[in-house]
């Protein structure tokens, strides 16, 4: 096993506190998983939060330009905030982490499936030599995820507007070759709306992949690993 692609429907969807819980998992199951989150925006340069906080989770040690080479300022799609500071981003430094890995290796994604994250300074034959579209300036999560090539992991709300921003990024995936490992509807919300209870059937019978979920809505931070363990077990083998 070499690691996961955790990717979102969104931004603010729950893909650091699932991936929290199964480096956590990992973790105890006897692995020494390591955290990526390529890009964060929206932080000081010493202090990317979820990268920081999926370190911990797996209790290593990796350098801050090893777990987050790519850190910005402005809370904005990665290829944005970097352009606000007149930087560019890499995708093959972020693919050279990935493979210098030690497995198993767990990547966060920058918010939703088609943000901006990089100009293409590869083309997308290299990214998918399949692909014949003429080239796109810009590169998104979908195309990392597509060079990495890991199964992914989609986070997505337990509520209302999960079925079709799951559909759709399921069919994104898929349309890139890529192998859903599992659909995971997180609650980012105590009050439930009516759909939270028939939403994992639905996105299920919709896309084919399997479900996990939804995952109870934890207040305590230090607590969620523990609480959403149940969710991502069966994404963490046993050594
Ligand atoms: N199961 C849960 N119970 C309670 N709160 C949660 C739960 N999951 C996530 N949250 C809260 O919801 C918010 C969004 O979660 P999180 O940061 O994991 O989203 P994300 O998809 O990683 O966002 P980003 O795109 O910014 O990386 C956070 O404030 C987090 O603390
Ligand atoms: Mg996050």
């Amino acid at each position: 096993m070499k690691g996961y692609f955790i990717a979102g429907t969104d931004t603010g969807v729950g893909k650091t506190e699932v991936a929290r819980a199964l480096c956590a998992l990992l973790r105890e199951r006897g692995h020494n998983p390591q955290a990526l989150k390529p890009f964060e925006t929206g932080c000081a340069p010493d202090a990317p939060e979820d990268a920081l906080a999926l370190r911990e989770a797996c209790g290593s040690s990796q350098a801050l330009d090893d777990l987050c080479p790519y850190r910005f300022l402005l809370p904005a799609a990665p290829l944005v905030a970097a352009e606000a500071e007149g930087r560019s981003i890499d995708l093959l430094r972020i693919e050279e982490l990935v493979a210098r890995a030690a497995a198993p290796i767990v990547v966060e994604a920058a918010g939703g499936l088609l943000v901006p994250i990089a100009r293409a300074a590869l083309s997308l034959e290299e990214v998918d030599p399949a692909d014949r579209a003429p080239a796109r300036a810009v590169l998104t999560n979908l195309d990392l995820a597509a060079l990495l090539g890991l199964p992914v992991i989609l986070v997505g709300r337990a509520g209302l507007g999960t079925l079709n921003h799951c559909a759709l990024s399921v069919a994104a995936l898929e349309g890139r070759g890529l192998a859903v490992a599992a659909v995971v509807l997180n609650r980012v919300t105590e009050e439930d709306d009516p759909t939270v209870a028939t939403n994992a059937r639905w996105v299920s019978e919709m896309t084919g992949v399997r479900v996990l979920g939804p995952t109870p809505f934890v207040p305590q931070r230090a607590e969620r690993p523990r609480a959403l363990a149940a969710f991502v077990d069966s994404l963490a083998p046993r050594r």
